[in-house]
């Protein structure tokens, strides 16, 4: 596709700074990155909800609800989950740009993916948060029971079984969310954060 009779033009509209001063805050993206079942929803939704409570403005953007609607025909090849997260970061760009703190809860599973996210987004406003559960963890859980029809072969490319999940190698801030509670990985996520947002 080209874009050579596109005109984009982010320079008129009311500025950053401006959106910023409004909300009392600043727009940063939380990337949250893990196996599925690692934790991500739950945390970011807890996440959101302290933010909230601190008179903060955010918005998560979640793996499986973005696949029901705008990324809803991708599905879990290499080249797809690219286009997942190329599209998720560049939403996630023009919100934190409108001032808001995003919470993107993707598993993102390979290094070149989230250096991707990394670069639409910025590297100042990007927050990467590996959440550190186990693959046996997340197996054990199994919430929605993916985990055993990957096992049995009835899903294919199914992260940490038959696709592959890199380790972060610089995340800001590493989560095990193992034997903590909610509350404690959220209050550590906000805290390490709070400095960024202000
Ligand atoms: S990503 O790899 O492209 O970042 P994303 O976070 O959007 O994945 O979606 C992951 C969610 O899709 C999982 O939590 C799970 O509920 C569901 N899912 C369905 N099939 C797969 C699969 N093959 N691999 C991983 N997750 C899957």
């Amino acid at each position: 596709m080209t874009t050579e009779n596109i005109f984009p033009d982010f320079t008129r509209s009311i500025g950053r700074a401006v959106k910023e001063n409004r909300l009392g805050q600043k727009g940063k993206v939380i990337w949250l990155t893990g196996l599925s079942g690692s934790g991500k929803t739950t945390l970011a939704i807890g996440i959101e909800k302290a933010l909230f409570d601190q008179g903060r403005f955010a918005m998560i953007l979640d793996g499986d609800n973005i696949r029901s609607g705008i990324n809803n025909n991708l599905g879990f090849s290499a080249e797809d989950r690219k286009e997942n997260i190329r599209r998720i970061a560049e939403v996630a760009k023009l919100f934190a740009d409108a001032g808001i703190i995003t919470i993107a809860a993707f598993i993102s599973p390979t290094v070149e993916i989230r250096q991707m996210a990394r670069g639409i987004i910025g590297q100042k406003d990007y927050f990467e948060v590996y959440i550190n559960t186990p693959l046996e963890v997340c197996e054990k859980r199994d919430a929605k029971g993916l985990y055993q029809k990957a096992r049995k072969g009835e899903i294919s490319d199914f992260t940490g079984i038959s696709s592959p999940f890199d380790d972060p190698l610089n995340p800001n801030i590493i989560i095990n969310t193992d034997g903590k509670s909610v509350e404690e990985c959220v209050n550590r996520i906000v805290e390490a954060i709070q400095k960024d947002i202000k």
